[in-house]
């Protein structure tokens, strides 16, 4: 599905949904380079893949640090001397009752959610700029659509993905580059176990219009199909990943 010789950067592929993709990314043929946060983490989710016979890189980077982001760009160059896609999924979502977020608790969500969004994207693109062709996903979330309590800051971030989406995907239309956002709903990933309550993800369930888990490979298969010539028409606009629980 993806172009011969596919290079990708996944951000948070350590673990959850940024894992999954970078593992369906090199299911696919690409050369995958997993950024995060966590090295040990991404060194072991890299390791899996090529034991399975993939290509994968992993790299320390925290999103929000330019120059760990210009370091992982320019490994890729150096490697294979293109990038082909971007998919900025890293993100952290820690509840705050909105009265008790301090500044720093919000600062902190914003430059990773969403700063990081304008390193990863000004590091890249030139690159893909040259080419005369790139695809950027970007993870935003369910949430937006519907407000979820506890999460301002969260939901503020992850609808600042969108604008930055469609904005960026404006300006960069006329380079064949094409920017498209994904809101998952409630994946299972192992995020979950520490932020969430079951009963709030059964009830989250009840509501879907699958009655079963949206896992992280569902996100993975959106972001594949927009990563690949099969969305050549698409640019700009955001895939729903939630099983049906929220119509739109
Ligand atoms: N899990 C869900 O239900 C869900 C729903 C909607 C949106 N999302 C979004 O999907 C993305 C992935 O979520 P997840 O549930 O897989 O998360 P997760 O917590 O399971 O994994 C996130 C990964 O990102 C890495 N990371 C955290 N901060 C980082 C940083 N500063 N720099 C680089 N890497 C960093 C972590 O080490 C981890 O490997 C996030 O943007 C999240 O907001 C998740």
């Amino acid at each position: 599905m993806l172009t011969e010789g596919h290079v990708s950067l996944v951000t948070g592929a350590a673990l959850g949904i940024g894992a999954g993709i970078a593992e369906l990314f090199a299911r696919n043929g690409a050369a995958v380079y997993l950024l995060d946060i966590d090295a040990a983490g991404a060194e072991v989710k890299a390791a899996q893949i090529r034991a399975a016979g993939g290509e994968a890189h992993a790299m320390k980077c925290d999103v929000s640090h330019r120059g760990d982001c210009a370091a992982a760009v320019e490994a890729a160059m150096k490697r294979h001397g293109r990038i082909d896609s971007l998919i900025n999924n890293a993100g952290i979502y820690p509840r705050r009752v909105f009265l008790e977020t301090s500044e720093a608790d919000w600062d902190r969500m914003q430059e990773v959610n969403v700063k990081s969004l304008m390193h990863t994207c000004q590091l890249v693109l030139p690159h893909m700029i040259a080419r005369g062709s790139g695809k950027i996903v970007n993870i935003s979330s369910v949430t937006l659509w519907i407000g979820v309590e506890k999460l301002v800051h969260y939901v503020t971030s992850k609808g600042a993905v969108l604008g930055f989406t469609r904005s960026l995907a404006r300006e960069m239309g006329r380079h064949n580059i094409h920017i498209n956002a994904v809101t998952p709903g409630a994946i299972k990933t192992e995020g979950e176990d520490i932020h969430a309550v079951p009963a709030e993800i059964a009830a989250i369930q009840a509501q879907q219009c699958l009655d079963r888990r949206i896992m992280p490979y569902d996100v993975a298969a959106a972001c594949l199909f927009l990563s690949s010539p099969l969305s050549d028409g698409m640019t700009g606009q955001t895939l729903n990943v939630d099983g049906g629980l929220y119509l739109h």
